[in-house]
């Protein structure tokens, strides 16, 4: 009987050490800065409200940056300070499309934060190196996506109706061409079902548009917390569940 039962036991234990050698592989490369694709990060403010159990004042009813990422690096260069002055020109677009839509009007620290984290890393590229070329590229991409447009003309608003989470990757992925990742608060007590956050669309080095999966990646993954969180997740989000999710109607903050 024991040896049978060990059949199954081997290849689970295997696969799990596995992947712990590729999750210290991922951290030891993440201190070698090495990256390879960026991420464009959506966030839908009512959503970012609710996960941080934060009354927002009128968030904005339309989809913001969070953030433009690499994969697989952060805080690459410490030394490297945000200056607000370099974006002055930037500011009022980024007051609009790039908003901390948790602690207005302030919202500098937040860009610092990503700045920081992030741009540092993104600096690599010549197109990026600079905090202005880094912000910049980031409102024109972020303009250029659309997805705010995008998501209209596919018939996708904020709901009380559900909405399938294949319906709405399936609708990005034929527009976009592309395999995006969308990330939901889990639902939480006394609710039914997972609301949605946050949409990830990613870019090669070369800024075109590229599947977030890596070639070969099952297209649906479950829940994956661990990469989320090494790639500077806050708290709360994780990639969807395949099946319902809800998209909330900015009101829906303030009740
Ligand atoms: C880090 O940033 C500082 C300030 O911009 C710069 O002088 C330095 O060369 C950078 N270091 C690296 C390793 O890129
Ligand atoms: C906004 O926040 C930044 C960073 O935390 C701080 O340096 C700055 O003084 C603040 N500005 C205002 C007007 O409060
Ligand atoms: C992106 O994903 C789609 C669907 O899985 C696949 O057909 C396509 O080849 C992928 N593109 C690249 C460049 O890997």
């Amino acid at each position: 009987m024991r040896p049978r039962a060990l059949h199954g036991v081997l290849p689970g234990a295997l696969c799990l050490a596995l992947w712990c050698l590729c999750g210290a592989l991922g951290l030891w490369r993440s201190g070698n800065h090495e990256w390879k694709k960026l991420i464009m990060v959506h966030h839908w403010p009512t959503t970012v409200c609710k996960e941080i159990e934060n009354d927002c004042s009128n968030p904005p009813d339309y989809w913001t940056i969070h953030g433009l990422w690499p994969d697989k690096s952060e805080e690459c260069n410490r030394s490297w300070h945000f200056n607000l002055e370099e974006i002055k020109d930037l500011l009022p677009d980024m007051k609009i499309y790039w908003p901390d839509v948790t602690h207005p009007p302030n919202h500098s620290h937040f860009w610092k934060h990503e700045w920081e984290k992030h741009g540092t890393c993104a600096a690599q590229l010549d197109a990026l190196n600079s905090q202005k070329k880094y912000f910049g590229k980031s409102l024109d991409l972020y303009k250029d996506l659309a997805l705010n447009s995008m998501l209209q003309k596919l018939g996708i608003k904020p709901s009380i109706n559900y909405y399938q989470i294949s319906d709405i990757k399936d609708a990005l992925a034929s527009v976009y061409g592309v395999i995006p990742k969308v990330q939901c608060l889990p639902p939480r007590e006394g609710e039914e079902v997972q609301t949605l956050g946050q949409i990830e669309l990613c870019l090669t080095k070369g800024l075109q548009l590229r599947n977030c999966t890596e070639p070969g990646e099952p297209r649906s993954r479950r829940r994956d917390a661990w990469p989320a969180r090494a790639t500077g997740q806050g708290p709360g989000l994780e990639v969807c569940e395949d099946g319902p999710t809800f998209y909330p109607p900015p009101d829906e903050a303030r009740h």
